[in-house]
C-alpha cells in the first residue's frame, strides 16, 4: 500500500465535487484506490507517504478522441470545413506516416507530449499504416500510458495514396490484436474513418472482428452538413447516419465511440442512448473546422453517455482543460440560443466528462472512489492561488480556466508514476 497527501479533488458524478483539504488516498500494490481519508488512519500508520505539500491531486485527463498522424498539423489550417480541410490538409500529412522513421519521430512527440498534458488515457486514430501503428501502440505501452489505438481502414472516396483494403485491414488488426493481447493497459480498436470512406464490406468485416475479439470500435458521426449529406447518398437504405454504422454491426453492439455527434437528435440520438454508444464531443474541433456545436445538455437529457476529446488536429490543442473550457463557452452559446432551454454545462459536469465519464471506457478509471485505477496528476497552482484566498473547488475552477502543463508536477497512471517519455529525434 501507498499513501499520497495532497488537497484531493474528485467528481463522482455529474452534480458531486469530492474535496479533501490535506487529505489521503491509499493506492495498493495492483494501483487500485483503496480509499480516501480525510486524516491518516489507524490501519494505514505504518505505510510510507508521499507528501505532495499544498498541491492539488486530481484525477488524470482522458482523451477519448484523437489523431495521432495529424500532430504536426495542430494549431495550423483551419480555414476551411471538413470535407476540404480532409482533402487539403489531413490526408497528405497523414500518408507521411507510410515512412516509419518519420513515424517514429512524430509519435515519440506526440506520446511525450499527451504525458506533458496530463493525458495518462486515450483514443487514437492512427493511419492506415501497420508499422508505424503498432510503434504507437508500443511507444504508449513503453511510456507506461494507457490507450485505444485503431489503425484506420478506409477504402473509397479518398485519395488513392491513403486507402487500404478490406482484407489487408483485417490482416493488419489481427497482427495488431495479437501484438497487443497480453498488454495491459494499450488495446486495439476497430476504427473505420466514417461512412464516406468505407465501402459496405470494409465495415461488415470490422464489425465481424469486433464480435470476433470482443473489441470496441470509433468512427466519426454527423459532424458536419455536407458530410451527413454525402452519407445519405452512399447509404440511402439507412434512416440516419448512426443507423448505417448500426446496421454494419459497428453501432453499440461492442463499446463504441462516436467522435462529433453535432447534429445528433431524434432517431438517431435514441438509437446511440439504446445502444449506449459514446458520443465524444470535441467542442474546439467543431468551432475551428465550422461544424457547428453538439446539443450536449440536449444528449445527457436524452440518456446518450458522453465523454470529451481533443480531436488533433481539427482541435488546436491537447490540453483537456483548454477543451473543458471550451466545452463550456459553446454550451452557454447553446443556452442562448435555445432561450435557456439546454441549461450550460457546469464545471463540475465537465470536469466529470474529462475524469469519470470518459475513464468509463476504459474499465474503472477516472475516480478516486475504491476500487478505480489510481490515474493522476499532481498540479502545483501557487502561482495562480496567490492572490487569494481560495476554496479548493475555486483553485481547481482557476487552474482550468488558468493552468498550464508545466503545472503539473507529477502524473501516475494505474498506480505507478509516470516518467517523461523519450523524444525520439
Ligand atoms: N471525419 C473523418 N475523418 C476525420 C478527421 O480526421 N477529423 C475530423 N474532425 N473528422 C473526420
Ligand atoms: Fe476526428
Amino acid at each position: 500500500m501507498k499513501l499520497y497527501k495532497a488537497n484531493i479533488l474528485y467528481t463522482p458524478s455529474p452534480t458531486q465535487l469530492e474535496t479533501l483539504q490535506g487529505g489521503y488516498i491509499a493506492v495498493d500494490d495492483n494501483g487500485l484506490v483503496e480509499g480516501t481519508y480525510a486524516s491518516l488512519p489507524d490501519h494505514l500508520k505504518d505505510c510510507q507517504v508521499t507528501d505532495l505539500g499544498d498541491q492539488l491531486l486530481i484525477p488524470a485527463m482522458n482523451d477519448l478522441h484523437l489523431h495521432a498522424p495529424q500532430y504536426c498539423n495542430t494549431g495550423m489550417a483551419m480555414d476551411m470545413r471538413l470535407l476540404e480541410w480532409l482533402e487539403t490538409y489531413t490526408f497528405p500529412e497523414e500518408n507521411r506516416f507510410a515512412d516509419t522513421h518519420y513515424a517514429q519521430r512524430i509519435y515519440s512527440r506526440f506520446v511525450h507530449d499527451l504525458w506533458l498534458n496530463g493525458t495518462m488515457r486515450s483514443a487514437i486514430f492512427a493511419s492506415i499504416h501497420p508499422q508505424a501503428t503498432t510503434l504507437l501502440a508500443d511507444l504508449i505501452s513503453n511510456s507506461g500510458m494507457g490507450a485505444m489505438v485503431g489503425l484506420v481502414g478506409m477504402n473509397r472516396n479518398c485519395p488513392e495514396y491513403l486507402q487500404n483494403t478490406t482484407q489487408s485491414v483485417v490482416d493488419d488488426m489481427k497482427q495488431l490484436i495479437n501484438h497487443l493481447k497480453d498488454n495491459p493497459r494499450v488495446k486495439p480498436i476497430l476504427t473505420p474513418r466514417f461512412v464516406p470512406t468505407c465501402t459496405d464490406d470494409m465495415l461488415d468485416a470490422m464489425a465481424q472482428l469486433a464480435q470476433e475479439y470482443n473489441l470496441p470500435v470509433q468512427s466519426h458521426l454527423s459532424e458536419n452538413p455536407s458530410e451527413i449529406e454525402w452519407v445519405k447518398e452512399l447509404q440511402p437504405e439507412s434512416a440516419n447516419y448512426g443507423d448505417a454504422y448500426y446496421r454494419h454491426g459497428l453501432f453499440g453492439h461492442t463499446p463504441t465511440l462516436m467522435a462529433h455527434c453535432v447534429y445528433t437528435d431524434g432517431d438517431e440520438m435514441e438509437l446511440m442512448a439504446r445502444q449506449g454508444v459514446v458520443a465524444v464531443h470535441c467542442p474546439t474541433s467543431n468551432s475551428n473546422l465550422a461544424s457547428g456545436t453538439a446539443r450536449v445538455r440536449h444528449l445527457l437529457d436524452g440518456g446518450v453517455k458522453v465523454a470529451l476529446g481533443s480531436d488533433i488536429s481539427g482541435g488546436n490543442t491537447m490540453w483537456m482543460m483548454a477543451v473543458m473550457q471550451h466545452a463550456m463557452q459553446v454550451s452557454k452559446i447553446v443556452h442562448a440560443h435555445t432561450q435557456g432551454n439546454e441549461h450550460f454545462l457546469s464545471l463540475n459536469e465537465v470536469m466529470w466528462l474529462a475524469t469519470k465519464s470518459g475513464g468509463s471506457f476504459f474499465g474503472k478509471v477516472g475516480s478516486f472512489e475504491p476500487g478505480y485505477e489510481f490515474d493522476a496528476i499532481a498540479i502545483d497552482d501557487s502561482q495562480l492561488a496567490a492572490c487569494g484566498n481560495y476554496t479548493l473547488a475555486q483553485r481547481l475552477e482557476r487552474f482550468i480556466y488558468l493552468g498550464a502543463p508545466t503545472h503539473i508536477t507529477h502524473r501516475y497512471c494505474s498506480g505507478k508514476e509516470v516518467d517523461e517519455p523519450t523524444i525520439i529525434a
